[in-house]
């Protein structure tokens, strides 16, 4: 029996894809009417990622619309912050809400798996619903992300207080990151155990270190966690993501261990080619506002990132999709790049 391969397994794995693969961060999310159609019936955000029931249905809503070749998994990088005792809140137009970890409570802190087992049980039920083609795409925040939540709280004050210990407590910095490396192997070998066959890791706030702050905070947890998964799961991809890193995706690409790269939109594709595509497949990059103007615009964009990346290459975008993009310009992006020849 011919056994149906997936893009972007193909891609990840060094092999020429049957056609260029694409898949959109948030593709799960407001800008779809029947996403907003459950959340006005919904309690709260929260409820949504635990109930099996909702968050496999939003996970399949871009699938039967668009037919990506990926669906991920509909969650958020602070169910494991939750899954270790911190209360969160998700309020309406404020986005999240944490309690402020403080300084003696480090040792409280204890991952309890049942605290997110809908999440398991979402990635069980999506894997069977969803087309042989299309991969499923589990993830977690990265430990400095998710640090930065828990430290303040919430993203008002641009993490300074997370900016702070990183100068002047490193080694209370250290021990909160390393109980979110323990935790996010956890909760990433049960989400592959469960089904998922692709993990990427957001790390959106990586862009706030560098120099040796990024090799400690960033890149040093990153190569942990990416170990530790693939002595458990050697073959299962993993996707790094250190949005706005500049200088910094280098030493990540190099050093961590991941298979594939995501970019953000900042990142001047010649260069991301010759010095990052060499080592290692990409991911990305179109301007999220560039989906929202849609037409020709975004098609000349499209069609410049595909023709320069090649096929060791998926599309997706720089960061996730807004919510006033309309419905047809993803239609048009994900058509567009399917049906990309070269
Ligand atoms: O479709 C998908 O990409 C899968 C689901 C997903 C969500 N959040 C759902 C979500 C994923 C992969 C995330 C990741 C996530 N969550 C990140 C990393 C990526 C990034 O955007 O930088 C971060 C930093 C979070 C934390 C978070 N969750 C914030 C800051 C917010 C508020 C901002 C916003 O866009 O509303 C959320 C809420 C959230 N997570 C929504 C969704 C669909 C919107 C919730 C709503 O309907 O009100």
């Amino acid at each position: 029996m011919n056994k149906i391969r997936k893009p972007i397994l193909d891609v990840l794995q060094g092999r020429e894809p049957e056609h260029r693969p694409v898949w959109l961060m948030r593709q799960a999310g407001r800008y779809l009417p029947e996403y907003r159609e459950i959340r006005a019936k919904s309690k709260n955000f929260l409820n949504m990622c635990l109930t099996p029931d909702l968050a496999t249905e939003i996970t399949l809503q871009p699938i039967r619309r668009f037919h990506m070749d990926a669906a991920i998994l509909f969650a958020d990088i602070l169910l494991i912050p939750m899954a270790l005792g911190v209360p969160l809140d998700f309020r309406e137009g404020e986005g999240p809400v944490l309690q402020e970890v403080q300084e003696k409570e480090l040792e409280k802190l204890v991952y309890d798996a049942k605290k997110v087992e809908a999440v398991f049980e979402t990635v069980r039920r999506v894997k069977k619903e969803l087309p042989p083609q299309t991969a499923l795409i589990g993830f977690c925040g990265s430990p400095w992300t998710v640090a930065c939540y828990m430290i303040d709280g919430n993203s008002r004050s641009h993490f300074s207080k997370t900016r702070s210990w990183a100068q002047d407590k490193p080694e209370l910095l250290d021990k909160i990151i390393h109980t979110l490396i323990d935790a996010s192997e956890k909760y990433l070998v049960s989400q592959i155990n469960a089904g998922a066959e692709v993990i990427q890791l957001f790390d959106s706030w990586a862009g706030l270190l560098s120099g040796q702050n990024f090799t400690r905070f960033v890149i040093e947890p990153t190569r942990l966690l990416v170990e530790r998964i693939k002595k458990i799961h050697p073959s299962i991809p993993i996707i790094g993501f250190p949005r706005e890193a500049r200088e910094g995706y280098g030493p990540y690409i190099r050093e961590t261990g991941v298979d594939g790269l995501s970019i953000d939109q900042s990142l001047d594709l010649d260069i991301a080619k010759r010095d990052l595509q060499s080592i290692k497949p990409l991911q990305g990059n179109l301007d999220p506002s560039l989906l929202v103007k849609g037409g020709k615009e975004m098609q000349e964009a499209l069609a410049q990132m595909l023709t320069k990346m090649g096929p060791c290459h998926i599309a997706n975008l720089g960061h996730g999709v807004v919510p006033e993009t309309p419905v047809e310009h993803v239609r048009d992006m994900v058509n567009f790049v399917q049906a990309f020849k070269i």
